[in-house]
């Protein structure tokens, strides 16, 4: 990875990573340019993962920066009653009478593309650190065009064309126990994706809720979806983002995933999460 930051006007960006990420600087999401909202979009198609350090956003000023991102609604895919503003959820352990509850509120959290579960998946999330524990508590991302683009040959051609089962049941995890939940939401995917803007090819899969290969029989898709998490999980591929208040960070749902590691429940955690428009799986 340089280290040499590369200047792009009044706009900066430095890596993150060598798996992914860079850190976009010189930027104030209340009050941006068009030429510095298309850097920024940029730098996200180029490194899956934008971070944007010290903000001070309203809920308002969040949802309008989430709308320069393009497309339809914003909707978080949780209950209505949870938002407030139009797709603006918190993320946060703590209760105020002043704003709806959070959702996932403590632990650890294995490795997941949001929305995966419905037909037209949100396309990325975008979270900002209000408050954070002393220790723990970091996002973890993973680069999907990269395991992708490692897997030998032969696995390659025989998972392309192959669709997979995704399952929002967080309570029961499809891939340890076997049978999802009838009633829970779920929707088959392609196991390769192919990213809309960029036209790279990504592994569509992940341990938190991908349940089965369609067609392949039951052992055999374990075995096989077993192998693929691995390549996902390996450590050359992953970013661990360690929180500081203020941070924006953008996700793209579909080439990275994303996990978080544990933290102490008595700690407060609050982040505040846009889910970014859906849009059609290739
Ligand atoms: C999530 O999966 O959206 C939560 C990520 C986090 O709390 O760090």
């Amino acid at each position: 990875m340089s280290e040499q930051a590369q200047v792009t006007g009044v706009v900066t960006t430095r890596p993150l990573s060598d798996a992914l990420g860079a850190e976009v600087r010189g930027v104030d999401l209340r009050n941006l340019s068009a030429e510095q909202n298309q850097k920024i979009l940029d730098a996200w198609h180029e490194n899956l993962v934008v971070l944007i350090r010290n903000q001070t956003l309203s809920e308002e000023d969040q949802v309008r920066f989430g709308k320069l991102f393009g497309g339809g609604a914003l909707s978080s895919g949780h209950i209505p009653a949870l938002e407030r503003v139009e797709g603006l959820v918190y993320v946060t352990n703590v209760k105020q009478p002043d704003r709806p509850d959070g959702i996932l509120p403590d632990g650890e959290m294995q490795f997941h593309s949001d929305q995966c579960y419905r037909d037209h998946p949100s396309k990325g999330t975008m979270l900002y650190a209000i408050e954070i524990p002393s220790e723990g508590g970091n996002t973890l991302f993973a680069n999907t065009y990269k395991s992708y683009e490692a897997l030998p040959e032969a696995v390659k051609q025989k998972i392309e064309g192959l669709r997979a089962l995704n399952v929002y049941d967080y309570g029961v995890n499809p891939t340890r126990c076997g049978q999802p939940n009838a009633d829970a939401p779920s929707h088959v995917h392609p196991v390769v994706r192919t990213h809309p803007v960029t036209r790279r090819k990504s592994l569509f899969v992940n341990r938190l809720m991908t349940a089965r290969i369609e067609g392949m029989p039951k052992e055999e898709s374990d075995a096989l979806l077993d192998y693929l998490f691995a390549y996902q999980e390996r450590p050359e591929f992953i970013y661990s983002h360690r929180w500081q208040v203020g941070d924006v960070l953008i996700w793209d749902n579909r080439c990275a995933l994303h996990a978080r590691t544990d933290f102490d429940s008595k700690q407060r955690r609050v982040m505040r999460r846009i889910t970014l428009p859906a849009e059609a799986v290739e």
